[in-house]
C-alpha cells in the first residue's frame, strides 16, 4: 500500500533529527504542537469507528464499510507519527491517556443526522485538514516532519474523498430531510463568523521549517478552502448554490 512507504522513512528520518541544535524555546513549541496533534488523531481513530457504526445503522454499502475501517487505521498511524516527533522534539516518550467515551457517543441514528455529520467532520473537517497537512509537508525543510505530513496530507485527502461519497451515497436515498439536512450543514459553516487571524509570531519561520504552520497562516487556510474548495464541491453535490 502506498501510504505504508513513508513510514519507516520518517522513522529514519527522526533518528537523524539534529535537536542538540535547536533552541530548547523552539524545541518545546514543537514538541507541544506535535502533541496537540497526536491527540487529535488519536481521538480520529474514535471517529471513524463512530463512523463506521453510524454506516451500520443505515446499511451504507461494504466498499464504505471498508474505507471507514481503513481510515481509522490510518489514524492511528498519523497518531503514532504525531507522537514520535513529539517525543523526539521533548526528548521524552509521550503518548495518548484514556480517552473520554462518556455519554451519547453515536447520537440520533437516522440518515439526516448520520449524513450532516459526515458533512461537518469529513466533507469539512478532512478537507481542510488534508490542505493543511499538504502546505506544512511543502514548507517543512526537515526531513521527519516532512515525511509524515506528506503521508498525512495523503490519507486525509482520501478519508474526505471517502465522505462525499458517502454523503452522494445518503443523497441518493431521497429520504424525506437529508437534502435539507446536508444543505443546512455546509451553509452553517459558511456562514460562521470567521475568528479573528492569530497575531505573527517570531517563532513562525522556524516552526514551518519542522512542519507546522503559523497559526495565523491556518486561519487564513481554512477559509480559503472553505470557500474555494468545500463550497464549489458543496454545490456540484447539492446542484444549487450554498
Ligand atoms: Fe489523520
Ligand atoms: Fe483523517
Amino acid at each position: 500500500m502506498g501510504h505504508m512507504r513513508p513510514l519507516s522513512e520518517t522513522w529514519e528520518a527522526l533518528r537523524a533529527l539534529e535537536l542538540a541544535s535547536l533552541p530548547p524555546a523552539l524545541r518545546a513549541r514543537l514538541s507541544e504542537l506535535w502533541a496537540r496533534d497526536a491527540l487529535l488523531e488519536h481521538a480520529s481513530v474514535a471517529s471513524f469507528s463512530k463512523f463506521s457504526l453510524h454506516l451500520m445503522a443505515v446499511a451504507a454499502p461494504p466498499a464504505l464499510l471498508h474505507d471507514a475501517h481503513q481510515a481509522a487505521l490510518d489514524e492511528i498511524q498519523h497518531a503514532r507519527l504525531c507522537f514520535a516527533l513529539a517525543s523526539a522534539y521533548a526528548g521524552d516518550p509521550l503518548g495518548p491517556g484514556p480517552l473520554p467515551l462518556e455519554g451519547d457517543l453515536l447520537g440520533a441514528l437516522d440518515l439526516p443526522t448520520i449524513t450532516a455529520a459526515a458533512v461537518r467532520e469529513g466533507c469539512i473537517g478532512e478537507t481542510l485538514a488534508s490542505l493543511e497537512a499538504s502546505e506544512a509537508h511543502e514548507l517543512a525543510r526537515t526531513a521527519a516532519p516532512r515525511e509524515a505530513l506528506g503521508t498525512i496530507a495523503e490519507d486525509e485527502a482520501r478519508h474526505a474523498e471517502l465522505a462525499w461519497k458517502f454523503v452522494r451515497w445518503a443523497l441518493d436515498r431521497n429520504e424525506a430531510g437529508t437534502f435539507e439536512a446536508v444543505q443546512r450543514a455546509f451553509t452553517e459553516a459558511l456562514q460562521a463568523p470567521a475568528s479573528p487571524l492569530a497575531p505573527e509570531d517570531p517563532l513562525d519561520e522556524a516552526l514551518a521549517h519542522h512542519g507546522r504552520l503559523s497559526e495565523r497562516r491556518r486561519g487564513q487556510l481554512w477559509r480559503e478552502g472553505l470557500f474555494e474548495v468545500v463550497r464549489p464541491a458543496a454545490q456540484a453535490l447539492l446542484g444549487r448554490p450554498v
